[in-house]
């Protein structure tokens, strides 16, 4: 599953795991967040996030 990181400080969302932070409790496509999502630790645009495959 891909993982997307925030280009500004260490988060990463990935897309295999549950977003603790929204208190989803299934884990949602990266795309599928609102566009006005940000980085819950610095606040990030969605747009700014680069995606990652995980080497697997
Ligand atoms: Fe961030």
């Amino acid at each position: 599953m891909p993982v997307w990181t925030c280009p500004f400080c260490s988060f990463a969302y990935d897309e295999s795991e549950p977003d603790a932070g929204s208190g989803m409790e299934v884990p949602l496509p990266f795309d599928d967040h609102p566009a006005d999502w940000v980085c819950p630790d610095c606040g990030a645009l969605k747009d700014d996030f680069k995606k990652v495959e995980e080497a697997n």
